[in-house]
């Protein structure tokens, strides 16, 4: 009898445990880093974090902070899984085509965006999980004539230890100048 109520027992727990683990795995992200009210205290510091960051803080001197703390929110909230949120901004390439954005600005608003995270208590987990979310949309946001996959691929890695010298100074200085011409022109 006692075995038997012991079976029952370890039976239970199984169940609960197991229905607890699969209701944790299946937890959206959104929901794992707070939902709604911590997820607009994160774009809150986000933009505080833009305002303060040297590299990026003239980008957004003219707009308004209620906007854009409303568009983040909603593209935050709908990208990590919220089911009662909806992105009604515009898309992403859309949006930043013509801002000739560099791969450096990028880095620094994903810094911004991360520090945002961390400072709010986020785990390690659910920032990878952020940041490969930001990492999927960089090609639409940072100008294609500056990623440095387009500069390291046009640089094709001589096969030959000797190296021709003037062919690769050549090509760096047209890299060097494109790259020069694309950060300095709203044209490319
Ligand atoms: C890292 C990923 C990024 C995401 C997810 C993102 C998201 C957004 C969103 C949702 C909007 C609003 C679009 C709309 O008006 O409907 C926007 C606008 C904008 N973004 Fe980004 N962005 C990113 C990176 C950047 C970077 C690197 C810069 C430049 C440093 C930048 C500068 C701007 C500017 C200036 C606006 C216009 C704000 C306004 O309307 O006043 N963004 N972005």
């Amino acid at each position: 009898m006692k075995t038997k109520r012991y079976i029952t027992f370890l039976i239970t727990i199984a169940l609960t445990l197991s229905s607890s683990l699969a209701l944790s795995s299946e937890k959206s992200l959104y929901d794992r880093i707070g939902g709604e009210k911590k997820a607009k205290e994160i774009v809150s510091d986000i933009w505080n974090n833009h305002s303060k960051n040297p590299i990026v803080k003239d980008r957004f001197a003219k707009s308004s902070p209620e906007y854009v703390k409303k568009r983040v929110f909603e593209i935050f909230a709908a990208a990590t899984g919220a089911t009662d949120v909806s992105y009604d901004g515009l898309d992403m390439k859309v949006a930043h085509t013509g801002m000739n954005i560099s791969e450096m600005e990028f880095n620094a608003v994903v810094d911004d965006v991360l520090a945002a995270c961390a400072s709010n208590g986020v785990a390690q987990q659910e920032m990878n999980e952020v940041l490969a979310i930001l990492w999927s949309v960089r090609k639409d946001i940072v100008n294609s004539n500056i990623l440095t996959d387009n500069l390291v691929s046009s640089e094709a890695p001589s096969s030959s230890p000797s190296h021709n010298k003037e062919a690769s100074s050549s090509s760096e200085k047209k890299v060097e100048r494109d790259a020069h011409y694309c950060l300095t022109s709203l044209e490319c």
